[in-house]
């Protein structure tokens, strides 16, 4: 018998290839359309003298994570620990975690990350502080501690103005950790269709997170960073004078969801991720079946739509 050679899977595509030439399914980029989204949101941070700090959750990508930064941007947010692991190891300079954890191995993580890169982090009970605190001390780190207030949307965050002092006096007790400021974010006004209406709902949040500052300023708290806001809200959040920061993370790719937001302000997203696809069977009129399985792409916002080059929109 002879030996057999190792199997291995062709790549699907080499650089330089032409998009007819990609074995499908494969996701895809176009490169114009995520530079222009790169620079757009850049642009608009920038001339605004607001920090951008993307949400690396939307790419999981040093190498775009590094783009990020290349044009502008402070650093990243993470939502999960084990998320910033990769970004923190290759030298992302500053990582904000823009949710809650707790446990006492999560906070042993975190020190582990403080020690590697600037770290900043959210809480919104008292025992997660204890933890980061205790944690923090023993590794001999300092990290930067912003407790979430509910911007709105009911999720996470402190939903009153006791709750969050708190929070701050907890923070105070450790000094391995610096109150920074907070972070006021409302996911559920990203995806407000309308832009008019949206805009309405980013300017509540806002008002709300502002309640917060009044609070604290009135006691002689400074809050050096107030981050929130995503794609949907980036350009209210921006205008709103009262975030220093945003963490918008889906404006580099966009998807479905986001391409059924009306978009008439100052950001003009284009889509730039795809999952490239053939028909492999079609076998009566009115009915066609691709190579993608359902696993394969998310359906949280409903069935994948089907991209025209000819056409602008998803259909
Ligand atoms: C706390 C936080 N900040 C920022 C983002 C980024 O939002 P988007 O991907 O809609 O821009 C998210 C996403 O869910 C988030 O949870």
């Amino acid at each position: 018998m002879t030996q057999a050679r190792q199997l291995v899977v062709p790549p699907v595509a080499m650089a330089g290839q032409p998009l007819a030439a990609v074995s499908t399914p494969a996701l895809v980029i176009d490169l114009d359309a995520f530079g222009s989204n790169l620079k757009q949101m850049a642009g608009l941070a920038g001339a605004a003298g607001m920090a951008l700090r993307p949400h690396a959750k939307a790419h999981k990508s040093v190498a775009i994570a590094q783009r990020q930064v290349a044009a502008g941007a402070t650093g990243i947010c993470c939502q999960k620990l084990t998320e910033a692991y990769p970004f923190a190891a290759a030298g992302i300079a500053s990582i904000h975690l823009s949710n809650e954890f707790i446990g006492a191995d999560k906070a042993a993580m975190a020190a582990e990350l403080a020690a590697r890169t600037q770290l900043s982090l959210c809480v919104d009970d008292p025992r997660q502080v204890h933890e980061v605190g205790a944690a923090a001390a023993h590794a001999g780190v300092k990290i930067d501690v912003l407790p979430e207030v509910d911007a709105g949307q009911g999720r996470c965050g402190v939903s009153s103005a006791d709750a969050l002092m708190a929070l701050v006096e907890a923070i105070d007790t450790y000094p391995a950790l610096r109150f920074a400021g907070l972070q006021g974010y409302h996911g559920g006004a990203q995806h407000v269709r309308g832009w008019q209406q949206r805009r309405e709902t980013a300017q509540r949040a806002a008002e709300l997170t502002a309640g917060y500052l009044r609070h604290l300023e009135a006691r002689g708290l400074r809050c050096q960073v107030v981050t929130g806001g995503g794609t949907g809200t980036a350009e209210f959040d921006i205008a709103s004078g009262v975030y220093t920061e945003i963490q918008p993370g889906s404006y580099l790719f966009m998807d479905a969801d986001y391409g059924a937001n009306e978009w008439s302000g100052a950001f003009r997203p284009e889509h730039s991720l795809f999952i490239a696809a053939t028909v492999m069977s079609a076998t009566r009129p009115g009915h066609a079946v691709c190579d993608v399985g359902l696993k394969t792409v998310a359906v949280d916002s409903g069935l994948p739509r089907v991209w025209s080059r000819q056409a602008t929109t998803l259909r």
